[in-house]
């Protein structure tokens, strides 16, 4: 007896060795942690059950019937992060370079179903050189299968990519239809296509980092939402940010204990809003003041800043946050802009984060490479997204609300539940100059006529109040009891009900 637990024993050290100790220092000598050590750190201590441990792929081609480890690559299985469950998939380096046979996708797979029959976020921690070259149209499948399945999870539970090595060519897709990806600095890359081909086909000169780094694709392609340091930071900020996520669409969104005033008064935010309207402030400062502890888990840090989206928790609520940031751009939207929030909009009604709106928009912005590049697609799909949403939305103008962009950013004609405004608010179809600039253009010779309809144009609309009047905004509040107000709007809300028209599903302007 005695000797078969010890064979259990002996098997699962030669599984925990991977592809051996060689490479297990070369991944080391590279900052890299092994696909074990990661969801170490990941996952709560001792919480990780690993399935198919023993797993072994079946191809024969290439000797690879003489080549055989544990796991083939990569190590699945579930733990918990702070006590609540999810399932992951780490891919081994060390092992064919974590390419994907056959077997390991369906290792990939197995845990995707687990995850979406028992309501709990998936989480991959990407390392790996592609398809198993030795299996041919076998691994072509696989990966098919691993990106059915995230199709079919989306919007069912949560699912984040980490990338932490390579990421290559078609093997991109599976991070690119999760809900989020995270990269790692210097260590991981994702293209389509590498160096090499680019060089042959386009004649372009990159390197792997330029065409598919962590900086490229959060400042420019904005395919990954975020980049840390190192695998430790990586990891810890993962847990962090799955702390703010419903383990499913149906879970709720999670509460926990908060040490922070659930009234607390900010007198600085009386002056957060500066004089002259055309002086920016950091939008941030407010977000920040309103969520609980001042924790704001921010989506896309880097790309389209005039927009900021992210996760704060209002008397310990997840809520999900999109607001404009007047220091960059002045606010304005765009296509960028617009794409992102909407993508933010939309996770967080499908898993039921309410959203809170903070609005200073002068408009969209103008330009040749803005209309050729289809801003008016980019836009309609925030406009979209909020008018499909049916969670608890709570919008705040602090100052501008102008044209269009008043339109798009959640206002009470796209069934916003409650809306204020703080007096500083403006809320017209354009600014008072540009107003009068059209309206009255026989005058703008005249430099005293100017300035009357510009006042004129400012008393009548660059207020809160006549939307007000209109009932466009519920009430003008004050600054400093925004967090007050806010969270009373929100537990006002907790228990409505809202429902839209039967469809098989809408046809948003992709
Ligand atoms: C089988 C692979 C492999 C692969 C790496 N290895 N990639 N084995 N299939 N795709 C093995 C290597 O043979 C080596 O084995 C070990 O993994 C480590 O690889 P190295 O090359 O030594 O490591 P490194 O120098 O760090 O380079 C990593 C790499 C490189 C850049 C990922 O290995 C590479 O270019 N691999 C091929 C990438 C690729 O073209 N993949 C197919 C992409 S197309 P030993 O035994 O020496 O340790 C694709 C299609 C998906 O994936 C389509 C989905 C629809």
């Amino acid at each position: 007896m005695s000797d078969i637990l010890d064979q259990l024993d002996a098997r699962r050290d030669e599984a925990r060795l991977g592809g051996g100790e060689r490479r297990i220092d070369a991944q080391h000598a590279k900052g890299k942690l092994t696909a074990r050590e990661r969801l170490e750190l990941l996952l709560d201590p001792d919480s990780f059950e690993e399935f198919d441990m023993f797993v072994k792929h079946r191809s024969t081609d290439f000797g690879m019937d003489n080549k055989h480890f544990p796991g083939d690559g990569v190590v699945t299985g579930w733990g918990t992060i702070n006590g609540r469950k999810t399932f992951v998939y780490a891919q081994d380096f060390t092992v064919f370079g974590g390419s994907l046979s056959k077997t390991h996708a369906q290792k990939i797979c197995k845990v995707q179903e687990m995850a979406m029959k028992n309501g709990a976020p998936i989480i991959g921690l990407n390392d790996s050189g592609g398809a198993r070259i030795q299996e041919g149209v076998e691994a072509l499948a696989g990966y098919t299968d691993v990106f059915q399945n995230n199709i079919l999870a989306s919007g069912v539970v949560p699912q984040i990519s980490v990338i932490m090595g390579p990421s290559a060519g078609g093997a991109v897709y599976s991070p690119a239809l999760t809900d989020f990806i995270f990269m790692v600095r210097d260590s991981s890359y994702m293209f389509l296509t590498g160096p090499d081909v680019l060089k042959t086909v386009t004649n372009e000169v990159v390197t792997a980092e330029e065409l598919g780094g962590a900086k490229t694709h959060t400042t420019k392609s904005s395919v990954a939402d975020g980049a840390f340091d190192n695998d430790m930071e990586a990891l810890a900020e993962i847990r962090r940010l799955f702390d703010f996520l419903p383990l499913n669409n149906r879970a709720g969104t999670p509460t926990r204990p908060f040490f922070d005033q659930h009234d607390r008064i900010d007198n600085s935010l009386n002056t957060l809003v500066p004089d002259n309207p055309n002086i920016p402030y950091d939008m941030k400062e407010l977000v920040e003041k309103l969520a609980d502890e001042g924790d704001f888990f921010e989506i896309q840090r880097d790309f389209a800043k005039n927009i900021l989206c992210g996760f704060i928790r209002l008397e310990g609520q997840t809520v999900g946050v999109i607001a404009n940031q007047p220091m960059v751009l002045a606010g304005c939207l765009d296509s960028d802009a617009s794409r992102k929030a909407a993508r933010h909009v939309r996770f967080c009604d499908a898993f039921e984060i309410p959203i809170l709106t903070l609005v200073d928009v002068p408009g969209f912005l103008p330009g040749t490479s803005q209309e050729f590049g289809g801003v008016i697609k980019h836009g309609a799909k925030l406009l979209y997204a909020y008018g499909e949403a049916t969670v608890p939305k709570v919008t705040v103008i602090t100052r501008k609300a102008y044209g269009g962009a008043y339109c798009v950013m959640a206002p009470k004609h796209l069934r916003g539940d409650i809306n204020y405004a703080w007096p500083t608010a403006q809320i017209a179809v354009m600014g008072a100059k540009g107003a009068t600039e059209i309206l009255h253009r026989k005058d703008l010779d005249d430099a005293e006529k100017t300035a009357a309809h510009i006042a004129d144009y400012e008393e009548k609309f660059l207020s809160p109040f006549r939307a007000a009047e209109l009932g466009y905004i519920d009430e003008v509040i004050q600054p400093h009891s925004t967090r007050r107000r806010v969270n009373r709007a929100f537990a006002l809300l907790k228990d409505k009900q809202l429902q839209n028209p039967w469809k098989k599903h809408g046809n948003l302007p992709l």
